[in-house]
């Protein structure tokens, strides 16, 4: 165990050049006793038109933003997130992961922006990332363009195979610098649908301590996982302060209202605060209100519960989409069963190159999926696709996999011609 002091070294330049708000920086002398404010931004409240809010939730109850919370909402607030919010995810995270120093948060526009930012501040073009194979596309989508060299890390039906990342650590070409982070979603990987096992974690935060990376935990479909025990987290494991934490309400809440959090060291926390200064200045106060508001009714229990019911249904969808794989695709196809999540990925036999035929016959046949090369950060041929059980229907689901079944014979016939 080696605690973080100086994060310097993992710093990009850019993160790095960054100083805070000159503006921001007035905010604790406007609290001085008997100061008279004229340095101030704020927009005068009284203009704004709107009052409060009621709404309805699925289950019948009713709730309202008062008019006090209405005005907070309403006015810029603080960079990190409103306050309220803060401490209620804190509480969370203090429940939930038992994180072993004193954490920050930041509230971002979802996971995804936090996300970004954390990217942004860690790499500079040229550098190196650790990256799981396959990969989430809209990390990929932001890391593409940065000129990154990426050090895909195989997986398998469980995730990240830690043998194989200590294998690219261990045979590191000196002549260029060694990987500041890992990205991984350690939870029904996207596209994978499949997790990865506390003893590979464990195993994983060994070789990060060893080897002195950062672990990026991107883990939207943490709430999602289908057994009763959940999977321990990286940062609830982390004693060094090298995890960055990736939260969302995207799956359980709502995804409109682009809410999700970054959890974990402050000194690192706070570049992405920097950023979000300079950015976008903070996640709506309406969105984060709204959320706010239900999560008090809920209080950490009722969320919990609320978890638990999404995470049963997703796992419904899952036994549907299983049922009708095993009776049309057997031979055709392989999968990993999806522990959590709304994903599965299918490996086609006897097909080298899903593209065509997904991109192309599928969409004829009218069934849609992702062709898997889309994942893989070094855009490697491969036969695998992902599919999504989340939306259709179980008749939809098994007409469509009739259909795959009936695309892949016909391949698989035309190839031995
Ligand atoms: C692995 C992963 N990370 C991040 C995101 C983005 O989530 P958010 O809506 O919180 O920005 C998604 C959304 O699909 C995802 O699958
Ligand atoms: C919100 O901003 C105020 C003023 O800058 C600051 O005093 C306070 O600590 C901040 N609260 C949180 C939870 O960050
Ligand atoms: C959301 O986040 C993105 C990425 O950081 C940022 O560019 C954008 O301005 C944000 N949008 C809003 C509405 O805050
Ligand atoms: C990308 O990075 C490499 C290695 O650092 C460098 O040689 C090359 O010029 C960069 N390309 C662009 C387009 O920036």
């Amino acid at each position: 165990m080696v605690v973080i002091k100086d994060y310097d070294r993992f710093l990009s330049k850019r993160s790095k050049a960054r100083k805070p708000s000159a503006i921001r920086a007035l905010q604790p002398l406007i609290a001085l006793p008997g100061m008279i404010s004229l340095g101030g931004g704020l927009p005068h409240p009284s203009t704004f038109p709107i009052l409060d809010m009621s709404f309805t939730l699925t289950n019948g109850d009713s709730l309202t933003i008062s008019e006090n919370e209405m005005r907070r909402a309403l006015q810029y607030s603080n960079t990190s997130g409103l306050p309220d919010l803060i401490e209620w995810l804190k509480q969370l995270q203090i429940e939930e992961h038992k994180p072993k120093y004193d954490f920050d948060i930041c509230i971002g526009n979802g996971s995804q922006d936090v996300l970004s930012k954390a990217f942004e501040m860690l790499l500079n073009e040229g550098d190196s990332i650790l990256i799981e194979k396959p990969a989430y596309t809209g990390a990929l989508a932001f890391l593409r363009p940065m000129n990154l060299t990426f050090v895909d890390i195989e997986t398998d039906g469980n995730g990240i195979i830690p043998e194989k990342l200590e294998e690219a650590l261990k045979n590191w070409d000196e002549s260029k610098p060694r990987p500041k982070a890992i990205y991984t979603v350690p939870i029904a990987g996207n596209p994978t649908g499949v997790g990865v096992s506390l003893e590979r974690k464990k195993r994983i935060y060994e070789l990060a301590q060893e080897y002195d990376f950062i672990i990026l935990e991107d883990d939207p479909y943490y709430y999602l996982q289908f057994s009763e025990q959940r999977i321990p987290s990286y940062f609830s494991m982390d004693v060094d302060g090298r995890v960055l934490r990736f939260d969302s309400f995207s799956k359980i809440l709502s995804s409109g209202i682009r809410i999700g959090w970054v959890s974990g060291p402050k000194p690192l926390v706070n570049r992405i605060v920097l950023h979000t200064q300079a950015g976008n200045l903070h996640a709506s106060g309406l969105s984060q209100t709204f959320a706010l508001c239900i999560l008090r009714r809920w209080g950490v229990f009722g969320f919990m519960e609320h978890a638990k019911k999404t995470a049963a249904f997703y796992k419904n969808k899952r036994d549907i989409f299983i049922e009708s794989a095993e009776k049309y695709l057997n031979g055709l196809a392989e999968w990993n069963v999806p522990t959590a999540g709304m994903f599965i990925w299918l490996k086609l036999l006897g097909i080298d190159d899903s593209e065509t035929l997904i991109k192309k016959k599928a969409i004829e046949k009218k069934v849609l999926m992702v062709p898997g090369f889309e994942f893989f950060p070094n855009n490697d041929v491969t036969p695998y696709v992902r599919a999504s059980y989340s939306t259709a229907t179980k008749e939809e689901i098994d007409e469509a996999l009739k259909r795959l079944a009936s695309l892949l014979k016909d391949a698989i016939a035309s190839k031995s011609q």
